[in-house]
């Protein structure tokens, strides 16, 4: 059995603090479908009063930290200590719509980071629904609960499932994402869009989907994910296949033999 170090057990316990309450609300939406206006302000409440309890938990270990949360924006903390991202619900349109999809995020960053540049050193992605705990923690491995992670080893474009996040409603590059769209679908076993891009980025590290691309994403929804792919052996880069995939807002990630094939697609879709 593996233990997590004490900031890891701080971020699951808020997470696992939140999901119950999580639970029951989306089982309640589950009963709001059908009111004509939905159950949009029920959910939005549900979202806020999550964050409350994982913000709150956090705060309580290390008050003195700087957060970022979606809900609540920057909470700010000892600049030369490090910052939590936080979301707290992420799919929330899977949430609205009653599909069991979606998941709390948690990461932290150091703001001196190995290079003295912000990086990001702890992450945990868990999904309230199946009680699956993605974590991982810089050089000790990305884990599902007690179970070690590796990216997939897929060689072959033909036999890969990738994920993907398409733009909508006036967020995003539509045209961007089409024609990369129509350069990766073509040679590809599958794509997916299931609407939680931590949990994309959990999956990936876990070997479920072969690759993902997704950009104009904010750091609460990627930064757990991305120690969790680069600790199971993964890449993530930006679509020019750059270390810069936080600070461009591209994401580009698969095991290596399968990140370069992608890369090319990419590259050649946008020249
Ligand atoms: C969204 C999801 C989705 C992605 C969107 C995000 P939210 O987060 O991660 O997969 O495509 O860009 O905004 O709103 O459900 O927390
Ligand atoms: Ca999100
Ligand atoms: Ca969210």
């Amino acid at each position: 059995m593996v233990s997590h170090s004490g900031l890891l057990t701080v971020m699951e316990r808020a997470a696992r603090k939140a999901a119950p309450r999580l639970r029951r609300d989306f089982n309640e939406v589950q009963h709001l479908q059908v009111s004509r206006k939905g159950p949009a302000d029920f959910v939005s409440m549900a979202d806020k009063r999550a964050e409350e309890t994982i913000v709150e938990e956090l705060r309580k270990a290390r008050p003195d930290w700087s957060i970022l949360a979606e809900e609540g924006g920057e909470i700010k903390g000892d600049p030369d200590k490090p910052r939590w991202i936080v979301d707290p619900l992420d799919g929330t349109s899977n949430f609205l719509h009653g599909i069991p999809h979606f998941a709390i995020s948690i990461a932290v960053e150091d703001p001196h980071g190995s290079q003295g540049k912000p990086e990001i050193t702890h992450g945990l992605i868990y999904q309230p629904l199946t009680d699956e705990s993605f974590w991982a923690e810089k050089g000790r491995g990305a884990w599902l609960t007690d179970q070690r992670l590796r990216v997939s080893a897929r060689r072959d474009l033909a036999d890969s499932l990738i994920a993907t996040g398409i733009p909508f409603l006036g967020h995003g590059n539509f045209a961007q994402w089409s024609r990369i769209f129509g350069a990766v679908a073509p040679e590809v076993a599958g794509i997916r869009r299931l609407g939680a891009a931590s949990l994309d980025l959990a999956w990936v590290a876990a070997g479920r989907f072969d690759g993902f691309w997704e950009s104009d994403l904010q750091p609460w929804d990627v930064a757990a994910g991305y120690i969790l792919i680069k600790e199971a052996g993964g890449f993530v880069t930006d679509f020019r296949g750059q270390d810069m995939a936080m600070q461009r807002n591209q994401f580009l990630a698969a095991n290596d033999a399968l990140h370069s094939k992608l890369h090319k697609l990419v590259a050649n879709a946008l020249r």
